[in-house]
């Protein structure tokens, strides 16, 4: 199957920015969604923009760092769809800040979210995609995995993590799979910084206002790797404001 229409995508983080706005692009373009997140009342909210416009969406409250959370979130899709052909892995965690200040629970949730979380989103969709000997991941990651940047040491390595388990995924998912690494520059989300030091969320939020691009700009582009036609494998996006260093 190839295009985005009739296609089943479950997405992770799906309650607000990026997730939000690439589960209302792939909708309105026909796909039925399943999303996760763990604030319920936004998910919803999601949910119902999503439906009262005549798509199809719905809502499954997970956290990325159980393992039975994420059965779940496939399994929904299984159960409502018959199928599951993309699970987009875009949860995350921007609670950035100098080792100093020792944010420990902050660095332990990246790890969580960021690594835990992607393993998690495999160990559930990769034997449902050999079964059906198709499926695509889409793993979001950051150009922080790129260019490190102080105080964001900690979301970095989590984010390289990510790049470096996508492409070894990728070399292991042919000829039937699709591996795609999709990582944004600065984004207009709330997101940005949200949790972090009070000094490094206040100058990472300062940058956003000053140069993000929209959250659209990624629904793009995750739409693209996705609409390719079977057999065609869009490995590596990399999107980022012009004015982003
Ligand atoms: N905005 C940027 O500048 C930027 C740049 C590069 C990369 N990214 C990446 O893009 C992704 C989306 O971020 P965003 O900018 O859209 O920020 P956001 O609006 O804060 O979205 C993050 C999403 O992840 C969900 N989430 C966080 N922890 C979770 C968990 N343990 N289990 C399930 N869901 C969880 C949040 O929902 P709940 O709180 O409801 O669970 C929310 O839906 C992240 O991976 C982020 O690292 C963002």
């Amino acid at each position: 199957m190839s295009g985005i229409g009739g296609k089943v995508i479950a997405l992770t983080g799906a309650s607000s920015g990026i997730g939000e706005a690439t589960a209302v692009h792939l909708a309105e373009r026909g796909a039925h969604v399943v999303l996760g997140a763990r604030r319920k009342d936004r998910l919803e909210a999601v949910v119902e923009r999503i439906t009262a416009s005549g798509g199809s969406a719905r809502g499954v409250v997970v956290d990325v760092t159980s393992r039975d959370d994420l059965a779940r979130l496939v399994g929904a899709a299984l159960e409502g769809f018959g199928r599951l052909d993309v699970l987009v892995s875009n949860a995350g965690t921007m609670a950035v800040s100098p080792f100093d200040d020792l944010r420990q629970d902050d660095w332990d949730a990246m790890v969580a979210t960021h690594i835990t979380g992607l393993l998690n989103g495999i160990g559930a969709a990769l034997p449902v995609f050999r079964r059906q000997r198709s499926g695509q991941f889409v793993n979001v990651a950051s150009t922080a995995a790129y260019v490190v940047k102080s105080p964001q040491a900690v979301y970095a390595a989590t984010k390289t993590a990510v790049k470096v388990l996508t492409e070894g995924l990728r070399q292991e998912s042919g000829p039937d799979l699709r591996v795609t690494l999709v990582s944004p520059g600065f984004t207009n989300t709330e997101g940005v910084g949200k949790g972090g030091s009070p000094e490094a969320a206040a100058e990472l939020a300062r940058q956003r206002d000053e140069i993000a691009m929209p959250p659209s700009a990624i629904a793009s582009a995750i739409a693209y790797a996705i609409e390719q036609p079977e057999g065609i494998d869009v490995s590596e996006i990399v999107v980022r404001p012009t004015v982003q260093a």
